[in-house]
């Protein structure tokens, strides 16, 4: 496919990317838009470190097209706290990254952006703190640290926190 330019939003902001159509949207998000949150793994779709919500679906941005987000919403991890804080300033992350800070849900941290944003996908969709739930919402992102049960706890408190 041809370049041309592609509208969409990330995070709420509209952007346009002149791009070939066929460009990775992971690479349009790291690489054109300097949005290094999201995380190249596997790049073929297995790993999930690359998770970010399309019209709030979770998706591999390392399989996606530029061409398919044209009119489409983007969110990626920078997006889960608002920008412009202060080093430090926890009080403003997401309910997940608070959470994940809290019981120690990151460790290499390479997984950690597409498990939040798979997580914010099952949290908006109205998923609570049921163990085998959780575990569903996060199958397609794997992680090689912490065997699942740190992530998965601090998913369960940002399910049932008030400003979830
Ligand atoms: S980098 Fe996209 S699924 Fe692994
Ligand atoms: S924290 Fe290292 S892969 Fe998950």
């Amino acid at each position: 496919m041809s370049t041309a330019a592609w509208r969409f939003t990330v995070n709420g902001d509209p952007v346009e990317v002149v791009a070939p159509g066929m460009r990775r949207l992971l690479d349009v998000l790291r690489e054109d838009l300097a949005l290094t949150g999201t995380k190249e793994g596997c790049g073929e779709g297995e790993c999930g470190a690359c998770s970010v919500l399309l019209d709030g679906a979770v998706v591999d941005s390392c399989l996606v097209p530029v061409c398919q987000v044209d009119g489409s919403a983007v969110e990626t991890v920078e997006g889960l706290a608002p920008p412009g804080g202060l080093p430090g300033d926890t009080a403003r992350l997401d309910a997940l990254q608070s959470a994940f800070l809290e019981v120690g849900g990151a460790q290499c941290g390479i997984c950690t952006p597409g498990m939040l944003m798979a997580a914010r996908a099952y949290i908006d969709a109205g998923g609570g703190p049921d163990e085998d739930a959780i575990r569903e919402s996060i199958a397609g992102n794997l992680c090689r640290c912490t065997g699942y049960t740190k992530i998965i706890e601090a998913i369960a408190i940002a399910a049932s926190s008030a400003d979830r």
